[in-house]
């Protein structure tokens, strides 16, 4: 059961309990977290789960592949550090992972 720290652009946490096996848009929603909207329900079609991977957790994640590379790559503010958070699987391994959430995303 990772523990996820979601940081609003504001430096609002939401520290949640997620599951392993679960992708981090849904450990978001299923916490009621604020700017992950996945309009799409998880099929990397919308890019309102986008969030950005803390810098000491990027290389612990496969990284992005198409489609995702594709919807990352229309996404508002888009960075080196963006991912859609319906394309993460959470493992025990994650524990303590952090990311945070963009601006544009409301
Ligand atoms: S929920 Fe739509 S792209 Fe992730």
């Amino acid at each position: 059961m990772p523990k996820i720290a979601f940081i609003e652009h504001d430096n609002t946490e939401h520290t949640v309990n997620a599951l392993a096996g679960q992708s981090l848009m849904q450990a978001a929603i299923d916490n009621s977290v604020p700017r992950i909207l996945a309009d799409c329900g998880g099929y990397c079609n919308c890019a309102t789960c986008h969030c950005y991977v803390d810098d000491r957790w990027a290389a612990s994640i496969p990284p992005a592949k198409h489609p995702e590379l594709d919807m990352l790559s229309g996404a508002i503010d888009a960075n080196g550090n963006s991912r859609l958070g319906c394309q993460i699987l959470l493992t025990n391994e994650l524990e303590g992972l952090v990311v945070r959430l963009p601006v544009s995303q409301i």
